[in-house]
């Protein structure tokens, strides 16, 4: 899938701004300041996802601005798609289209535009916090399923409710027994999601192994392992609703006491993680700054690869100020491997033996060289 048409007005500084990208590398260049993220994450809303920098809908609002107008065409192998939002501090006054169609929520866009993005902060995705796995994984099987992302939230709001009757339940308020209820819901979310991150690390285990040893030419080994604080093993269950959905309702029983005592859920698939290893060591606890790089863009490449096989639709690929902070050789690799998709590469500066239709960004307009003076914006003094 690639995006023919993009235009935004009033999303943070993003001014009348329309641009025809090219289908494959699309290069935007302009100082510190002047937009470039923006404009990533202006096309990243529109693919239904929250926002890679946590910004609240409301904030993406232009400051001297009523509203943020974003609209982009995608040209996909079936059909041709358009994307409209209007965003605004006030959310009645909001309006969500997809090819026409109302949706209520941003969220009503997912499943359609597909992105991978590459951020500096995912370059840390194997040394950060357990939680950037999760959302990570999370992320990329919603693009897949997108039922799951309902699931997820399910799951979350059961953790939310329990965890707020556990400390209700030590202060007296409530009895134990209230638990149940929630304990089964709890149970049959958290079973299925641990088998789906199960078979999805799997797969992106087989992707990111290959990617990794072209990087470390063959001379390393990268292992992926899901690691479930309910299960010992996942391996060849797809049963979610029997026997797992019942060892995970145990599991909570087990632990009720102390879930009570501390006051929230101390297991389940919210406290799981990805382990990732380097011939057999932990990488965030024993890898150089290279292994971990290295290993976090072989997963995000295989989110690519994943998609491409889940969807057969390429995805669009979204680089925001990461070329730079990477050695040449690796940024070479990323730009091969990821050739024939769209990509949007955000930079301060030109960027050497990059080929691609260049954008130039100042103060929230933007601009590609051969178009005319006269409909170039008048700088401000
Ligand atoms: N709601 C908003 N309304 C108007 N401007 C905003 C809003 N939110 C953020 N900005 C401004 O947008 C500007 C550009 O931000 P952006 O992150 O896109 O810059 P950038 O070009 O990516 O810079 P860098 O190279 O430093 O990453 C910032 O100066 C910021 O203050
Ligand atoms: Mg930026």
């Amino acid at each position: 899938m690639y995006i023919t048409e993009f235009s935004a007005d009033g999303f943070k500084n993003l001014t009348d701004v329309s641009m025809n990208p090219s289908s494959g590398v699309n290069v935007i260049i302009g100082e510190n300041a002047q937009g470039k993220t923006n404009l990533i994450e202006a096309i990243w809303m529109l693919s239904g996802a929250r926002s890679f920098r946590g910004t609240k809908e409301k904030d993406t609002v232009g400051f001297d601005r009523d509203f943020a107008r974003l609209r982009l065409v995608l040209s996909t192998a079936e059909r041709e798609n358009t994307l409209e939002a209007v965003l605004s501090r006030n959310t009645r006054e909001k309006r969500i289209l997809l090819n026409g169609i109302k949706q209520r929520y941003l969220s009503g866009l997912f499943g359609t535009l597909k992105c991978v993005i590459f951020t500096p902060e995912d370059l840390d995705l194997t040394k950060g916090a357990p939680d950037n796995r999760r959302s990570f994984i999370d992320l990329c099987i919603s693009q897949i399923k997108p039922a799951y992302s309902r699931t997820s939230s399910k799951y979350e709001n059961v953790l939310l409710q329990r965890n707020t009757l556990l400390k209700n339940i030590a202060q007296g308020i409530s009895s134990p027994s209230d638990l149940d209820v929630w304990d089964e819901q709890m149970a049959r979310l958290g079973a299925y999601i641990s088998v789906i991150r199960y078979q999805y690390v799997k797969k992106l285990r087989i992707f990111a192994k290959k990617l990794y040893g072209e990087i470390s030419g063959g001379k390393e080994e990268l292992g992926l392992k899901y690691v479930s604080t309910v299960y010992q093993s996942l391996e060849g269950r797809s049963d979610w609703s029997g026997e797992l959905s019942e060892a995970y309702l145990d599991m909570l029983r087990k632990n009720r006491g102390e879930d009570i005592r501390v006051g929230f859920t101390l297991s389940g698939v919210h406290r799981d993680d990805v382990a990732v290893e380097v011939n057999g060591i932990s990488v965030k606890d024993f890898g150089s700054q290279g292994q971990n790089r290295s290993a976090a863009l072989s997963m995000k490449l295989a989110q690519a690869y994943i998609l491409c096989e889940e969807t057969s639709e390429m995805p669009v690929i979204l680089l925001d100020d990461v070329l730079s902070e990477l050695d040449r050789s690796r940024r070479d690799f990323i730009i091969t491997k990821l050739s024939g998709m769209q990509i949007f590469i955000t930079a301060c500066e030109h960027i050497p033996k990059l080929r691609g239709k260049k954008f130039t960004v100042s103060g929230g307009r933007v601009s590609a060289p051969g178009r005319k003076k006269k409909e170039r914006p008048a700088e401000k003094p």
